[in-house]
């Protein structure tokens, strides 16, 4: 069994490069589509890897399952987050399952590679369609999923259908408005700006984290309780600086250059300002923080 990096090359090296279409000048007539953001490169399933694995502490605390309990993971992407789940919840029978099939079976790969002997079941299924019975699972859980999506409600009706009463849903989000920089820099908060367009532009919502009680509430779940995540690097926490601040959220923003040039959103010159700005809170004397939601609720 290879290690966790190694593993995640290889991985990388197979996968596919499916970015959204192009946008419109400053947003005009900027087409909604359901394309997903981020993509399926090589660089986004290594960005997974290293977001799952820095933030688990954080993401996954709590999240324990009962050996035999039924688990769906909806949007499992390479695995990232189904490693941790299998882990913290030896004997549960996972199923997960994404509409992409090549990510699923990186997916595939992956968990087998890191957590030989957990139980998981792999689909490839849209979300909004799951062929399980209803009340199929004890438990649901999705990370970084409902943002991307342009109708959460109706992803949350589907949801709750597969899953029994009593059971629970669990959702994770992040929230681009938590962002705070140290040194602060108006040209950073622009071009996280243009991530949070183009996610939107492509049906999905980057400021989701904060909505998540409300939205579970309207969905008709009960108990809803939603914990913020602090995710806090400075220089004392270089692993953080490391796994958070330039893997996960640098990496995420800068990936979409590309995309936020050919639209029109901004210059190169104006862009490369604002990432080097955003750079600044990785390096010495530099800080960044980030708050991820968490949201529990019971099915009735
Ligand atoms: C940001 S990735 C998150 C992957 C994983 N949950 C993680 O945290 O590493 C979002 C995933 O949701 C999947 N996805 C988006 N819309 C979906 C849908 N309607 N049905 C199933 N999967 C979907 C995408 O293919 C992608 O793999």
């Amino acid at each position: 069994m290879g290690g966790r990096e190694e593993v995640m090359d290889r991985l990388a090296g197979c996968s596919l490069d499916l970015c959204t279409g192009p946008l419109s000048r400053h947003g005009e007539g900027m087409k909604t589509n359901t394309a997903y953001v981020h993509g399926y490169s090589p660089q986004e399933a290594r960005r997974l890897g290293d977001q799952a694995d820095t933030l688990a502490a954080l993401l996954h605390a709590g999240t324990a399952y009962a050996a035999g309990s039924r688990v769906l993971e909806v949007g499992c992407g390479v695995g990232a987050q189904t490693v941790h789940l299998a882990r913290n919840s030896p004997g549960a029978r996972i199923t997960a399952i994404d509409r992409s099939a090549e990510s699923l079976a990186q997916a595939r790969s992956y968990v087998t590679a890191q957590e030989p002997g957990a139980d998981v079941e792999w689909h490839t299924a849209d979300l909004h369609h799951l062929p399980f019975d209803t009340a199929a699972f004890d438990h649901v859980f999705a990370c970084f999923v409902l943002e991307h999506l342009p109708d959460p409600d109706h992803a949350l009706a589907a949801l709750r259908r597969v899953l029994r009463p009593g059971g629970t849903l669990t959702v994770i989000e992040g929230d681009h408005g938590s962002v705070l920089l140290h040194p602060d820099s108006i040209h950073a908060h622009e071009v996280i700006g243009h991530q949070v367009r183009l996610q939107a532009a492509a049906g999905g919502n980057a400021l989701l984290g904060r909505a998540l009680q409300p939205l579970l509430t309207g969905a008709g779940f009960d108990q809803v309780v939603v914990r913020p995540r602090t995710a806090y690097a400075d220089a004392t926490r270089p692993a953080l600086v490391d796994g958070l601040t330039r893997k996960t959220f640098i990496a995420m923003v800068e990936a979409v250059r590309d995309e936020a040039l050919s639209t029109g959103l901004t210059t190169a010159a104006d862009w490369d300002r604002g990432i080097a700005d955003l750079r600044l809170t990785a390096d010495e004397g530099g800080t960044f923080h980030y708050t991820f939601f968490k949201a529990v609720g019971v099915n009735p």
